[in-house]
């Protein structure tokens, strides 16, 4: 491949043929002409049958799927095999075994199941690597690899606790470091040599039941939880750069698992060494769009808004819910172009052929067991792939731009939720999602932005329970502001540092000159306890009073202003959301978690006096998106609803790239209805 642009919207996905008759090989080219299927993903779980034995290795199969799949113009992405060991390599090295929370190794079984710090797994996982770029390194079909598959298993084993204890040393270089960072003279645990380090599991420092969350020193969790994702990163790029060392330009990746918001891997850290980011998402049939909106704009922030491959999703139903309704007619397509919309360049699918045993065989695929095109999911699969061949090279590499940052944090996400804190319902994920649905419902685009970004693009920046302030950020927020910027940030912000050590002074710590407040004392509300936040004027569309609850604080004023208060409590009427003004930009704080209803008009009126509009005026349940390259325009319309929804789309001509049609003024969606329009 050249670079790293698709020719077009690659349209295929997780192909298994291995686990069927040659027979069935040539029917499957038929169908996936048919389909106009033009990805095939390869050898994801093969590496028992790649390598029989420790000296064996045996690729006849894949040369021979490889080239029929170059032979019927279909490209690969080359998995490495290594997301299951084989059985032979766990009876005889046992170290690839991983130990869970409880202190159990486990037996051969299931499959990502290795230990990310195994010698074993890592010699064997790298030349696995090797052999693959020697052997296809000229092969026609090869379009990216696939490194492993879902990663992220935590381990708690003897090679773990050993490469803890040697990834510390390099963190802190000396213990003294590490005892302050962690604050060991708590429970009384200073440690005097490397070697008494353990690992925090449910046998040491694990509190209750198996939620290693549940930690009785959250600094040491935290570090094993960085460490983790790191020890990963490192297997990752042993079979990557075997990889490069034999095809310099091959574009490498792995599929980010648990919708892009999974929690133990640091996705951000990832990104950097990823040619290109990959993403699996399964979404009920309820899940909110809103919900799938933020991964794809989070897939697309990790690498500064470059675009990412919808690695895999279901055709149909997913397996491994106790209850596994139907994809409805019509949403795999509209949530395929959904995913486009925010800057997708794949569309894929989890699986090509069902399987007809073990775990996965009522998962969804493009063919079912029936084993004909006569399905109606697989006509739905075919209209895909029609239109996206039709689209061409249109969408490929164009940017969706936004003037809103949304901050998203590993780190913070894990100091935040381990234990100990106001209250066990404040999770990081809903407060992020809260705030970028108050953005989605206005049709407001955001970007996912990291410490590191440079704000100096953006107008307004959120940042939902910033907790955990590294080294740097508080300047770099006032700096923003400063020059013009508008902050938001929540309760539970800029209280402590990077070690989760707590900014002695008064919270919000080091962004309490920012937000001109003192927070006093925390308080949490029950899930069904509400509080009120009274509007002390009008402030845009607010007035009068909104629900809120979770986190309410006492909040003193120190520059800011007060512009709603709490409606009950000992703290009725102390501030609940502050504005500051700090140069020539505001910075805002919301002391509590307010109502829905309350969110989307702040955030709207926020956006109004930036002068960041929506893309389209559209009605509820109608997403309207923008990607754009060398100044052209595509905008999709997303009609989620079951109804067919009017939207005005203005006076100027723009012609749908489905199907051709001049539209403007009012135009007509059908029930999941999308509109492609190119202005
Ligand atoms: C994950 C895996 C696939 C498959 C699907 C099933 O995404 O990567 O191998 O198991 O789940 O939904
Ligand atoms: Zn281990």
């Amino acid at each position: 491949m050249n670079g790293r642009k698709f020719p077009k919207i690659m349209y295929g996905g997780d192909y298994n043929p291995e686990q069927f008759p040659r027979e069935i090989w040539d029917e499957d080219m038929r169908l996936f002409r048919l389909a106009g299927i033009d990805i095939a993903t390869l050898n994801v779980f093969s590496w028992a049958l790649n390598q029989p034995d420790e000296e064996t290795y045996r690729f006849d199969w894949l040369d021979e799927i490889m080239n029929k799949l170059h032979e019927n113009g279909i490209r690969v992405c080359l998995g490495t095999s290594t997301a299951a060991h084989p059985a032979w390599m766990a009876h005889k090295y046992p170290d690839v075994l991983t130990v869970g929370y409880d202190g159990r190794q486990r037996k051969f079984g299931r499959r990502h199941n290795s230990c990310p710090n195994s010698p074993t797994f890592r010699r064997y996982a790298g030349l696995m690597a090797r052999k693959l770029a020697e052997r296809y390194k000229d092969h026609p079909a090869l379009l990216l690899w696939h490194v492993n598959n879902e990663i992220g298993i935590r381990c708690y084993c003897g090679n773990c606790e050993k490469a803890f204890r040697e990834w510390l040393k390099k963190r802190y270089g000396a213990l003294e470091e590490l005892n302050r960072a962690w604050y060991t003279r708590f429970w009384g645990h200073t440690f005097y040599d490397w070697e008494e380090i353990v690992l925090p599991s449910g046998l040491s420092e694990g509190l209750s039941g198996g939620n290693s969350d549940q930690t009785a020193f959250q600094g040491i969790t935290l570090d094993y939880y960085r460490f983790n994702s790191d020890s990963w990163l490192e297997c990752y790029l042993i079979e990557s750069s075997a990889i490069k060392e034999i095809i310099p330009d091959a574009v490498v990746t792995t599929n980010f698992q648990g919708n892009g918001t999974y929690k133990p891997l640091d996705y951000f850290k990832w990104a950097a060494h990823l040619d290109i980011v990959a993403l699996d998402i399964y979404p009920e049939n309820h899940t909110p769009e809103s919900y799938m909106a933020m991964r794809y704009d989070l897939m697309r922030g990790l690498k500064d808004g470059a675009p990412f491959m919808l690695m895999e999703q279901s055709p149909g139903v997913i397996n491994w819910k106790p209850v596994n309704p139907l994809k409805r007619p019509g949403v795999m397509r509209l949530r395929s172009y959904q995913a486009v919309a925010r800057g997708a360049e794949s569309v894929m699918f989890f699986q090509l052929r069902r399987s007809l045993g073990a775990y996965e065989k009522f998962h969804g695929a493009v063919i079912d067991h029936a084993g004909h095109e006569h399905t109606r999911v697989f006509r739905e699969c075919a209209e895909l792939g029609g239109e996206l061949r039709h689209l061409g090279d249109l969408l490929p590499d164009s940017r969706v731009t936004s003037k809103v940052g949304i901050l998203f944090d590993w780190d913070n996400w894990w100091a935040v939720e381990l234990g100990g804190g106001p209250s066990a319902h404040l999770k990081y994920l809903d407060q992020v999602q809260k705030y970028y649905d108050a953005f989605y419902e206005n049709g407001i685009q955001v970007d996912f932005i990291h410490v590191g970004t440079d704000l100096a693009s953006y107008d307004l920046v959120v940042a939902p329970v910033l907790y955990m302030v590294k080294p740097g950020f508080a300047g770099k927020l006032e700096r923003f502001v400063r020059g013009g910027g508008t902050f938001v940030t929540t309760f539970y912000s800029g209280i402590a540092n990077e070690s989760d050590l707590v900014t002695p002074g008064g919270y919000p710590g080091e962004l309490r000159r920012l937000l001109g407040i003192w927070v006093e004392e925390i308080d949490a509300l029950f899930p069904e306890q509400k509080n009120a936040i009274v509007m002390k004027g009008k402030l845009g569309q607010l007035q009068g009073s909104y629900d809120c609850g979770l986190i309410c604080e006492v909040v003193h004023l120190e520059g800011a202003e007060a512009l709603a208060e709490f409606g009950k409590e000992f703290y009725r009427g102390r501030p609940a959301l502050t504005r500051h003004r700090f140069g020539k930009g505001q910075a805002w704080y919301a002391a509590t978690d307010p109502s829905r209803d309350f969110m989307r008009q702040w955030i709207k009126g926020l956006c109004e006096d930036k002068g960041i509009s929506p893309t389209l005026a559209a009605p509820p349940g109608v997403e309207a998106v923008c990607r754009e390259k060398d100044g052209i325009r595509c905008q999709f319309i997303l009609n989620h609803t079951d109804h067919p929804q009017k939207i005005d789309i203005g006076e100027r001509e723009q012609r749908d790239l489905l199907t051709g049609a001049l539209l403007s003024g009012e135009a007509e969606l059908p029930p999941k209805g999308i509109l492609i329009l190119q202005a």
